[in-house]
């Protein structure tokens, strides 16, 4: 789970809003759209979509061109009260590895406490859930191997330019939350294992490419203990999730490269993840693991790791999902400085 966090002028933003079917999601507190967003990728991608580094690392001859514009769909959601604080900062939210837009507001009533989303609106900011492309309702290119890490990288960014209107070279994000992340080894696989989609549910996605993957058995993104959340929540997932391209999988080492970033970034990530911490004794000793992961922000402005105590991978959905969402709702307000 990787949200981004951008601030930009609200005039900016209403210029996105080409499309408004009303999708209220979290109550009356909040006012939300649904919207499709144009976004040109130009980017160098590896021609072979198992390298481990994603083509950072790779010579011109390893690369090829990706040259493309792709409808990228969000649901934008602001609080009905816009209150100063929320006039200027929007946070874009990002989903991980299988899930979608609807990682950040599961739409139906009996989980609309696990909507950071609505949570967020009623502490005054705004947001973008996004679903990245080949997810959901984006464009889902037929070659999955065109959906490589530097074409969702580009394609975030690039809406995070438009919806600011900035132009250079500067970092269009205020600030990163990294949530459910920390450093991997480049080539070790996709953490947790990964199904052919259009095996796990031909009705669904029986047409699509074989190198679009999905995950079959979810249990790994919740905490061990099964007291930690509903299990009606497992089957809600189930039948909610979505696919992700393998390349993206592979590439996973790509966010584990140093980087020249100089804003603030956080993570969050949970005692119970079972892919990072659970049983590891990994996220035992916030300061040694802060230590360790700062070493590829070393140019941030401010860097902090947080753990949330009882919480699993996926932070928003299960009963610890308040202490990560008022983590969220902090930091944001700290590195916007309202
Ligand atoms: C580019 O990478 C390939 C394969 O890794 C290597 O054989 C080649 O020598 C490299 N070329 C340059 C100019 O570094
Ligand atoms: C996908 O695109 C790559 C690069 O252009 C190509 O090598 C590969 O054969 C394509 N795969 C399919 C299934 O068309
Ligand atoms: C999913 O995996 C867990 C172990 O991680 C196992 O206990 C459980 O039985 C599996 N569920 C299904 C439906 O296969
Ligand atoms: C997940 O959903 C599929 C239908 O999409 C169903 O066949 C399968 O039994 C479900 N698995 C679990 C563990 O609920
Ligand atoms: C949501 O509400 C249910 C029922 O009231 C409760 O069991 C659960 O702990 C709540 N979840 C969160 C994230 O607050």
């Amino acid at each position: 789970m990787l949200p981004f966090l951008l601030r930009t002028k609200v005039f900016a933003l209403s210029l996105l809003l080409c499309s408004s079917s009303i999708y209220v999601a979290s109550g009356e507190s909040c006012g939300c759209s649904s919207l499709v967003i144009p976004v040109h990728v130009d980017v160098l991608i590896p021609k072979d979509p198992a390298d481990p580094f994603g083509g950072l690392k790779s010579n011109a001859s390893n690369l090829r061109r990706l040259d493309e514009t792709y409808g990228v769909f969000g649901v934008f959601c602001q609080p009905n009260i816009v209150s100063p604080k929320s006039a200027d900062a929007i946070q874009l939210l990002v989903h991980g590895f299988s899930y979608s837009n609807q990682y950040w507001s599961p739409p139906t009533e009996e989980f609309r406490n696990h909507s950071y989303t609505g949570f967020a609106c009623n502490r005054g900011l705004s947001s973008l859930a996004i679903d990245l492309v080949g997810v959901g309702l984006s464009t889902r290119p037929v070659n999955a191997s065109d959906v490589q890490y530097a074409t969702n990288a580009a394609a975030v960014s690039q809406l995070a330019v438009t919806s600011r209107l900035l132009e250079g070279a500067q970092s269009p994000f205020d600030g990163f939350i990294l949530t459910g992340e920390l450093i991997v080894e480049p080539g070790a696989p996709i953490p947790g294992p990964a199904t052919t989609a259009r095996d796990d549910t031909p009705l669904r996605w029986g047409d699509l490419d074989p190198d679009y993957v999905t995950t079959s058995n979810r249990s790994m993104f919740y905490p061990l203990d099964p007291t930690s959340f509903s299990p009606r929540m497992l089957t809600f997932d189930n039948f909610t999730k979505d696919v992700g391209s393998l390349a993206t999988g592979l590439q996973v080492g790509a966010t584990s490269l140093r980087t020249h970033y100089t804003g603030p970034v956080a993570k969050v990530v949970g005692s119970e993840d079972q892919l990072f911490c659970a049983g590891t004794g990994r996220c035992a000793d916030v300061a040694v693991l802060t230590a360790a992961e700062r070493f590829l922000w070393r140019e941030a402005r401010s860097f902090d790791v947080f753990v949330a105590q009882g919480s699993g991978h996926d932070l928003n959905l299960d009963f610890f999902a308040e202490g990560p969402f008022n983590t969220f709702v902090d930091l944001v307000e700290q590195f916007t400085g309202v």
